[in-house]
């Protein structure tokens, strides 16, 4: 017999989510995750993977994939600690390593593992944690779960960072403080301000901690956001995920090698849950492999964004103030944001509307990731959809 408890607060609140337009409607994919996608039967160009590179559907990852299921099997067996590390690992973190500039690396399943990892082998209640207020929601669960105190600073702002740093640092009511934000900000596009947080952080005594899920493959010739800037040697923690641009799926964390050794012996999720299969592990090794020997899959995805943010731009639409390939289309009003997706979805492009609570109230946005596999005909195409539906709606004139 299922609990009554349950079941009514599973109705009521289901009910209200869908009276509110707010309850999502997963669509199964009937083909790749590639720049044209299939939904029931119909073709769609899709702008709303963070395949940013193309590399999800690519025959070299495919093969390695293969050759390690061949090798090794699929699955790793155990957690890393107990028989569940395969050299794949270990090759996969000395890549990972190099291909950031660290000292060392550490894998995990995911790149919300990294956060729930990282934060609390290294935070706990009596530490403080200055955590951008735009961060992503598995930062903030991986900053709940230390207990760490959470001072949350106004989004980019660099004066509002410095003073709250200052008071945590004089108040003298901590042992350790951080500080913590995105590379790239997935809602917008935007870029952290990672010259001025390192200055604060060396004035305030902070740790440094950047999760690069997005700038990963994107900025710094692909080596993301962190080199972008030449902070290698000045970054404590630099998360990354191998789910986006890499390709595959996983996430790890770059760092000193005393760090890394440290959450090999502290971080729950290594410690408690099986290690990456040896398909992913292959796949991503050779990915970084791609991202290492040439840059030309980063400059078509950069050519590809600034193509698809003119083209909407020159329509009258507001692109908002990204400073990467991420292109925000802003609409404004909830309802109105979500009609303007589906009527996009009807007329052929895949693009999801993101509305409150994932962005502040009246800011709803359709949200674009152009890739590197995009052709200029399709998102020539996708442009020309915009332009009707945003006319039709009366969102451009
Ligand atoms: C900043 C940030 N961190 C972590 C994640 C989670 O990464 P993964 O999908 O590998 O778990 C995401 C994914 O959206 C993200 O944007």
């Amino acid at each position: 017999m299922s609990s009554k408890t349950l079941e009514q607060f599973l109705i009521s609140n289901l009910n209200e989510l869908k009276e509110k337009g707010l309850y999502n409607v997963i669509d199964p994919l009937e083909s790749p995750n590639g720049p044209v996608i299939k939904i029931k039967g119909r073709e769609l160009i899709n702008l709303s993977s963070n395949n940013y590179l193309g590399l999800a559907t690519a025959d070299r990852l495919k093969k390695a994939a293969e050759k390690a299921i061949e090798q090794f099997g699929v699955g790793a067996g155990a957690v890393r600690t107990i028989n569940g590390t395969l050299e794949l690992h270990v090759k996969l973190e000395e890549k990972l390593a190099e291909f950031k500039g660290t000292e060392a690396a550490i894998a995990y399943q995911s790149g919300f593992n990294c956060n729930m990892a990282a934060i609390s082998a290294v935070m706990d209640k009596n530490d403080a944690i200055l955590s951008d207020e735009l961060n992503h929601a598995s930062i903030i669960d991986g900053c709940r779960l230390s207990r760490a105190k959470i001072i949350r600073f106004n989004h980019s702002d660099m004066d509002d960072l410095r003073a709250k740093a200052k008071e945590a640092r004089e108040s003298g009511l901590y042992k350790k403080l951080m500080v913590i934000t995105d590379g790239v900000f997935s809602m917008d596009g935007d870029i952290a301000l990672l010259p001025e947080i390192v200055e604060i952080a060396e004035e305030y005594d902070l740790m440094t901690y950047v999760d690069d899920a997005h700038g990963s493959g994107v900025l710094g010739k692909g080596a993301g956001t962190v080199k972008h800037f030449g902070l290698q040697d000045k970054i404590d923690f630099q998360i990354g995920t191998l789910s986006k641009a890499i390709g595959v799926v996983g996430g790890y964390v770059a760092g000193k090698k005393n760090l890394i050794d440290w959450l090999k012996v502290r971080s729950r999720p290594f410690l408690f849950s099986t290690s990456l299969t040896p398909a992913d592990v292959a796949a991503s090794i050779a990915s970084i492999e791609v991202l290492t020997e040439s840059t030309e899959l980063v400059e078509r995805l950069w050519e590809n964004g600034n193509y698809l943010k003119k083209g909407l731009k020159d329509l009258g639409f507001n692109i908002g103030n990204s400073e990467t390939p991420i292109t925000p289309c802003i609409i404004g009003e909830e309802k109105l944001t979500q009609e303007f997706s589906k009527r996009l979805d009807e007329e052929g492009v895949y693009a999801k509307s993101i509305v409150f609570p994932t962005v502040p109230a009246g800011t709803g946005r359709v949200r674009n990731m152009p890739t590197a596999a995009h052709t200029k005909e399709m998102l020539d195409k996708a442009i020309s959809i915009y332009e009707k539906v945003g006319k039709e709606m009366g969102v451009i004139k």
